[in-house]
């Protein structure tokens, strides 16, 4: 009776508010406790938002007013919005790491899609970790789904200076270190290098991940670059309203916009933006909850094809960021340059292709988005390098650090914790030279725990003394999208479950060839092998909580950090049984 009653029904949410049953009357009554109608949901599609928003997240203060918008569009085009609030991950403020609970609030996403009746979702996100999280929770719950990116501040501003979120505040640290600025200078700099609500305006993990979601079909076209603070934000918000009735209306689910042809549209994008290296671990984890097959390789691969087309800093030498980038066209006026490489026919939320939604599309200022004969960079912005210190691969941005580390061999210096790295980083007579290597272990997925933005890892005091402001160094943590710098990230396997990072020693001769995509410790095997049977594992990072739930379950970076027994696909197991 159930399974003939749930045909029957044209919408999801009618399983809770529309059968004549006890369990309905329930439900009708608590509704109509909030003061609604039943002509306020009878017949129409239940839109759920999540507004990824609290007071510890500076990027989303605007959602507490922009989720209006959302609902007047969802009522212009007669569906019933009911707002939902989740977890938010301010990413500047939340320690060890956003990362550690990116997959908290995928899971929040997709157990409130499938606990209460929704018809449909529209994700109120942008600032880093919050974008892979709602998309992989919706992508796992399966319902018609569309996401609204918090869209990027207003560039910032002090002493005449233009300010780029990020990128500014290391090179400015520097500068404070080297005392080439004064205090007045510095705290000028403090209070304009954020000065209205949205998501950090250079090209880091936050306008990296919305612009992969716009080239995924995840958006609406256009969405991801523009300002929080801009009218346009506002009739994009009303829009994706009016879309998601439209598509509930339509079954237009992530599964048939998701497929791996989307997921190539993502990383070509993200590789012609200069994107952020934190966009390989979610792309990763969120094609393989879409159930498709996406690795390292095929950023490599695509990053070798597909040359740097957004001058936006950090990469290239401009002061150019988003907020530039958005006057210029946008993604729409980028993928219309990145036509040749992108596979035009994938179908995106307005129900129409990539193709049909980028023609048209207009550049106005060629110097930031750059035709494809004047790239910023000839190759994509990441390169994933593989050797004996990282044999499941690692990533460097070469788009954003010193040439002539390209190739570069030198002695490690090698550290097991931050603490101890620090100490040696403000130690004016630590025994360290630009030639070094600086090795930064048990940071990873367990050992940081969740990867913490340490991997741009500060020149030594030392150095900067002496001018210095690139070298190489090596870490198995992530880098802020931000950030610059010869930077070796994301070792895997990790130090933390023994990966062979664990193994190097201050001393060893360590030799990255970005062009040839290796790095290798000078240790022969019998060596490694003894110092393998002397390793011991260090004490676990947590005995309780979702911190246990978490190291327990978690994948290494090339496997995108899910937690493994996430990665079973909709429908499959459990799925949604209509048993509740
Ligand atoms: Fe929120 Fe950068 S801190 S996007």
């Amino acid at each position: 009776m159930m399974v003939r009653m749930a045909k029957l029904e044209k919408f999801r949410s009618q399983r809770w508010l529309d059968r004549n049953d006890f369990r309905s009357f329930n439900h009708r009554s608590r509704v109509m406790q909030m003061g609604y109608d039943p002509k306020d949901w009878e017949g129409k599609p239940v839109v759920a938002i999540f507004n990824n928003w609290n007071d510890y997240n500076p990027c989303h203060q605007h959602f507490k007013q922009r989720v209006d918008d959302v609902k007047r569009g969802v009522l212009q085009a007669g569906g019933f919005p009911l707002e939902l609030p989740t977890v938010s991950l301010g990413e500047n403020l939340i320690k060890p790491s956003a990362l550690l609970y990116r997959n908290m609030l995928a899971m929040e996403v997709e157990e409130m899609i499938r606990a209460y009746p929704v018809d449909g979702v529209v994700l109120m996100g942008g600032c880093d970790k919050t974008t892979p999280a709602m998309l992989l929770g919706a992508t796992s719950a399966g319902l018609p789904a569309i996401f609204l990116p918090a869209g990027p501040m207003l560039r910032g501003m002090s002493r005449g200076q233009t300010l780029g979120s990020g990128s500014d505040a290391f090179k400015y640290w520097d500068e404070r270190r080297a005392g080439t600025i004064t205090e007045p200078q510095w705290q000028s700099i403090i209070g304009g290098i954020a000065r209205s609500s949205g998501t950090c305006m250079t090209m880091g993990t936050a306008s990296t991940m919305t612009s992969i979601a716009e080239a995924i079909g995840m958006t609406l076209p256009g969405a991801a670059a523009i300002p929080a603070v801009d009218a346009n934000h506002q009739r994009m918000a009303a829009q994706a309203g009016r879309r998601i009735v439209e598509m509930v209306h339509e079954d237009l689910r992530p599964a048939r916009i998701q497929t791996r042809d989307a997921f190539l549209n993502g990383i070509t994008v993200a590789m012609a933006l200069g994107c952020s290296t934190n966009a390989i671990i979610h792309v990763i984890a969120q094609a393989r909850r879409a159930g498709q097959d996406i690795s390292l390789a095929d950023f490599d691969r695509i990053s070798r094809e597909v040359p740097v087309l957004a001058n936006i800093r950090p990469n290239g030498t401009s002061q150019y960021l988003m907020e530039d980038f958005y006057y210029a066209g946008g993604l729409p006026a980028l993928m219309q340059r990145l036509q040749p490489y992108l596979r035009l026919d994938a179908l995106t939320v307005t129900g129409k292709t990539v193709g049909e939604n980028i023609a048209g599309a207009e550049c106005f200022n060629d110097d930031v988005i750059r035709p494809l004969a004047n790239p910023v960079y000839a190759e994509g912005s990441l390169a994933v390098l593989r050797g004996n210190l990282a044999p499941d691969g690692c990533v460097i941005k070469p788009s954003a650090m010193s040439e002539k580390y390209l190739r570069h061999s030198g002695p490690a210096l090698v550290f097991d914790d931050y603490p101890s790295l620090k100490k040696m980083l403000d130690d004016p007579r630590a025994d360290v030279t630009a030639d070094h290597v600086i090795v930064l272990r048990n940071a990873g997925p367990k050992g940081g725990p969740g990867m913490p933005e340490w991997g741009m890892i500060p020149v030594p005091q030392k150095l900067i003394d002496e001018g210095v402001r690139d070298m190489l160094r090596i870490s198995d943590c992530r880098m802020s999208g931000t950030s610059y710098g010869a930077c070796v990230l994301h070792v895997a396997p990790e130090a933390f479950v023994g990966g062979n990072l664990a193994l190097v020693q201050t001393g060893d001769t360590i030799s990255v060839d970005i062009p040839n995509r290796s790095i290798h410790m000078e240790v022969s095997d019998e060596e490694l092998a003894r110092r393998r049977a002397a390793w011991t594992p260090p004490p676990a990072r947590f005995a309780r909580g979702y911190g246990w739930m978490f190291t327990q379950h978690i994948l290494q970076a090339d496997q995108g950090c899910d937690m493994d027994f996430l990665q079973t696909q909709f429908g499959e197991g459990a799925g949604e049984p209509d048993i509740f």
